[in-house]
């Protein structure tokens, strides 16, 4: 299991420091910067379903569910296609309204998860076109999709879904990208950009890793909280939630994701001196509005991580500790802000003592509901 861990201390680590290359095999073969082509057999086999869809429904549990919702804000963005996201849970049991016009992309790490393969199955049975985001070849939500587009992260062993969760984005946006310009919806100087971008985000990656050592000794100051809020609006506020999630279920710390400006219609009022409020306020991307925020949690003496970018100003004077990630496109952000999350909770959960690649009551795939 040592040879396995790479010289890291658990699965976890490695697989964050693993980020760099598992997105850049996400997008080997696939975007092919020169010739500005994005180029994915089950997307373009199938280019008609999307074209003629009505709508995108994601289904999905989880870390992969909030992959989703960072798709949704990419989708409807960037190639104006309606989306809605569904937990696959509710999905199956609600009755939802499913024609041969919709879209399904069912997200899926393990491929195994048996609330996404039941809204799978009642998708298909209602004649939706069914696409699988899946990590692991050849697994049942691979199988059981009409078309599909692996992540090809490599194995993830650690039960917190970490480089599942970049590469999922990952080939999301890529899908989201091509159609983008198969519909029309994107210039050809815009798309040259993103992809030239998105080519760059393990480089970006790596220098988001090198705040390591400075979130370990945030870690050090915050691992006795017994709560903390997360932050986020637009494309960061999935991650706001994903960052909540890594927390909780590794550290056993109760913590919330939220929407930074829904703060003022109910979570304000936890804050006081003990919490600790960790707030994505990058660049691009409502930073005034997101400044603002910081402000009133300021005002409420609430402890203030900014997440920001490089060079920031704002956000530094008001906070009590800022972590650095790279400038880039405010679409490919989440990429970049949820390395430092990850971090955080991976840093805690150690300092706490915690079994961080087995945590108490959690298995890597649900394949029970
Ligand atoms: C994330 O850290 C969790 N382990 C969990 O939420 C996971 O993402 C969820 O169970 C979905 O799994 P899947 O992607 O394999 O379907």
């Amino acid at each position: 299991e040592q040879i396995e861990k790479g010289g890291f201390d658990h699965f976890m680590l490695k697989e964050i420091y693993e980020q760099p290359l598992a997105i850049k095999d996400t997008y080997r073969g696939r975007l092919l910067v020169d010739d500005a082509i994005i180029k994915m057999v089950g997307v373009e086999d199938n280019m008609k379903r999307f074209l003629n869809a009505d709508r995108i429904i994601i289904v999905a549990c989880g870390t992969s569910w909030h992959a989703g919702l960072v798709a949704e804000y990419i989708f409807e963005d960037l190639a104006r296609i309606p989306v809605e996201v569904e937990y696959a849970s509710e999905f199956r049991y609600r009755n939802p309204v499913i024609t041969e016009k919709d879209v399904v992309i069912a997200i899926s790490q393990s491929g195994e998860t048996a609330d996404t393969l039941a809204a799978i199955k009642l998708a298909k049975s209602k004649g939706a076109f069914v696409f699988g985001v899946c990590n692991v070849v050849g697994s049942t939500i691979a199988r059981e999709t009409h078309a599909g587009a692996y992540t090809h992260a490599g194995p993830e062993i650690g039960v917190a879904s970490t480089k599942a969760f970049t590469t999922q984005i990952t080939i999301l946006t890529l899908i989201a990208l091509r159609l983008a310009r198969a519909n029309g919806t994107m210039s050809s100087s815009d798309y040259r950009r993103q992809l030239q971008e998105l080519e760059l985000i393990p480089e970006k990656v790596a220098e988001a890793l090198k705040a390591d050592k400075h979130i370990q000794a945030i870690a050090e100051t915050y691992k006795d909280s017994r709560n903390m809020l997360y932050l986020g609006r637009g494309y960061n506020f999935p991650v706001a939630l994903e960052g909540a999630l890594k927390l909780k279920e590794i550290s056993y710390i109760h913590a919330e994701g939220y929407p930074a400006a829904e703060m003022k219609h109910g979570p304000i009022a936890l804050i006081d001196e003990n919490m600790p409020v960790i707030v994505i306020a990058t660049k691009k991307g409502h930073y005034e509005k997101v400044v603002s925020n910081i402000q009133e949690i300021k005002a409420r003496k609430g402890k203030i991580i900014g997440i920001v970018t490089q060079g920031d100003v704002s956000v530094r004077e008001l906070a009590d500790h800022v972590i650095e990630v790279p400038e880039t496109l405010e679409n490919l952000s989440p990429l970049l802000t949820t390395i430092p999350l990850q971090l955080l909770s991976y840093h805690i959960a150690v300092l706490l003592g915690k079994n961080v690649d087995q945590p108490r009551n959690l298995a890597k795939s649900v394949t029970v509901e």
